[in-house]
Parts: structure tokens; sequence; C-alpha cells
């Protein structure tokens, strides 16, 4: 439906869906989430069992380099989004919603959280904030588009907060922020993302909901956590938040493997013989394994 894959043929999978992560409250096991932007990526994440891949808006820091999420467009999450659903046998694919898509009005959310289920292969949504888009959600979830919620710091406030600050710190902000919990649940959201703040405030809001609490930097109550896939990988560069494990490092392999192929083509060791391709007269001269 969304184009060619290149997805070696064969085996059965089946999809995660919507219900099975809201049942995941109840019955679990907790749900692993991570963020994917590209196919080759969605495809290793997908094999090692994530269960749900939201292409986030962090792909505006991530992939493009930017120092906050606001430039990214509805289109360039589309156009991520149909790479990394090409990848995706069993994961659930959660779209983020930029800054300005849907916040002007429930139409607005509508038609923008449409066009990324049209033309970026989304099976799901996940929009920033609480009680102030509380309509919007339920509004969308009422024409059938499933959305994820996203409350505790919210990135695309980044200049309204100051900076990306630990929420829900006072009793009033903690309040706050569960108010903006039940409010998206009564709304129809599905699951909430809880970003930044006190692991007792996270386990106060999973225990005031019946739907599934995503965490990251949340701490151990959630019913599920996620992180961003560069962090998890060890492939962020500088300064990470504390909330960040890295649970391989990457990144020092990336250098190491560059390092080696740039200094093998300087000595000319590469390519070698095994590399290139012969003639049809050498190739009868010489074994197939290098002939090919
Ligand atoms: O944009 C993103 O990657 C996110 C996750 C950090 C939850 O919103």
């Amino acid at each position: 439906m969304y184009g060619p894959t290149n997805l070696p043929k064969g085996g059965t999978f089946r999809k995660v869906t919507v219900p099975e992560i809201r049942d995941r409250k109840t019955h679990g096991p907790s749900i692993a989430m991570v963020t994917a932007y590209d196919f080759t990526m969605a495809r290793l994440m997908d094999e090692a069992g994530a269960d749900i891949v939201l292409v986030g808006d962090s792909l505006g820091m991530v992939v493009q380099g930017l120092a906050n999420t606001l430039p990214v467009t509805v289109d360039e999450v589309c156009y991520h989004g149909r790479a990394v659903s090409r990848a995706l046998r069993r994961a659930h694919l959660v779209g983020d919603m930029p800054f300005m898509s849907f916040q002007v009005s429930p139409a607005q959310a509508i038609e923008n959280a449409g066009k990324m289920m049209k033309e970026g292969a989304f099976e799901s949504v996940k929009l920033e904030g609480g009680v102030e888009v509380a309509e919007h959600v339920a509004k969308m979830v009422a024409v059938g588009i499933p959305v994820m919620g996203h409350v505790g710091l919210a990135p695309q406030r980044v200049h309204a907060l100051g900076g990306f600050r630990v929420q829900g710190k006072t009793e009033d902000a903690a309040d706050r922020i569960v108010a903006d919990a039940i409010a998206l649940e009564q709304a129809g959201a599905y699951s909430i993302v809880l970003e930044a703040m006190p692991a007792e405030v996270a386990s106060r809001v999973t225990g005031a909901v019946s739907i599934p609490t995503i965490g990251i930097g949340a701490g151990r109550g959630c019913d599920g956590q996620v992180l961003v896939s560069t962090d998890l990988l060890g492939l962020t560069q500088g300064h990470a938040p504390k909330f960040v494990k890295r649970f391989a490092e990457l990144g020092e392999a990336v250098i190491a493997a560059t390092r080696a192929y740039v200094d093998e083509v300087r000595a000319g060791t590469f390519p070698a013989r095994e590399h290139e391709y012969a003639t049809s007269a050498e190739r009868a001269t010489v074994p197939p394994a290098i002939a090919r």
C-alpha cells in the first residue's frame, strides 16, 4: 500500500494494535517504545522486539541538527513515517504531531492527523498537551484517530518553559500533570507519555488513569518506557539528560569503523582484489567467489 519494501519475504507477523497497548496496563508486560526515523534503524528496532516505534518530532534535533523541535513540519514527519513503516512487521507506528499542527483547533488537529495517517502511514498519532487540547483529542478519537497524549515536559514549549526543564516538582505542578492526564484519558487517548517529572508524580499519574503511561525521565512506576534511539544506542554526543541509559556505544564503533576505512583507502589496501569486478575473460581464470 505504501510502496515497495526491501524486507525479506516470508514469515508470519502480527502488528501490535492499539487495544493490545491499552491492555498492557492490566496484563503487562511493560511497554517498550523507541524512536526511529529511517528504514534501517526501524528494521533493527522491530527485530529487537520494540512494541512501539515513534517517529518523534525529535527528528528535528536528531536528524536535522536543530536546537529544538519547533521547525519540524507535518510533511517531514510523513516522509520519515513512510520510510519507517516499510520496516515494521510487528511494532505499532506512532507519529508525533509537530508544533502548531494541532493546537489551533480540533479541525486543524483532525486534518493534520488524517494527513499523517494517509501520507505518513502512521497507525496513531501523539500530541503534547493536557487539559487545553482535550477537546481536540476527543474530536480526533471520535472520527477514528487513535491518540497518544504527552504531558509533563512538553519540548514544544521550550521557550515558554525557559529550557528543557523537569516538570511537576511542586505539589501544584504535580496536581496539574495529574489533571492533564485525566483530561486526556476522558477525551479518549489510548496512552500517555510522561516526560521529565519526579518518579513519585509519574506513579501518581499512573495510578490515576486506566490507560498506560509510558515514561521518559519519569521513573519506574510507569506502564512502559520510551527512549530516543540515538541516546540508547550511544550515538548521541555531548550532554545527555540524567534519565538516559546508553545500552551500547555505537558512536565509538562508527568512528572506529570509519577511521579504519579512511586509513585503508589512504593506504591503498581497500578495495582489495575480492572487492573488484572481473571481465568475462578474467572470470574464466579466477575463482567464482572473486569473479562475482
Ligand atoms: O519526539 C520525541 O522523540 C518524543 C519522545 C521523546 C517521547 O516525543
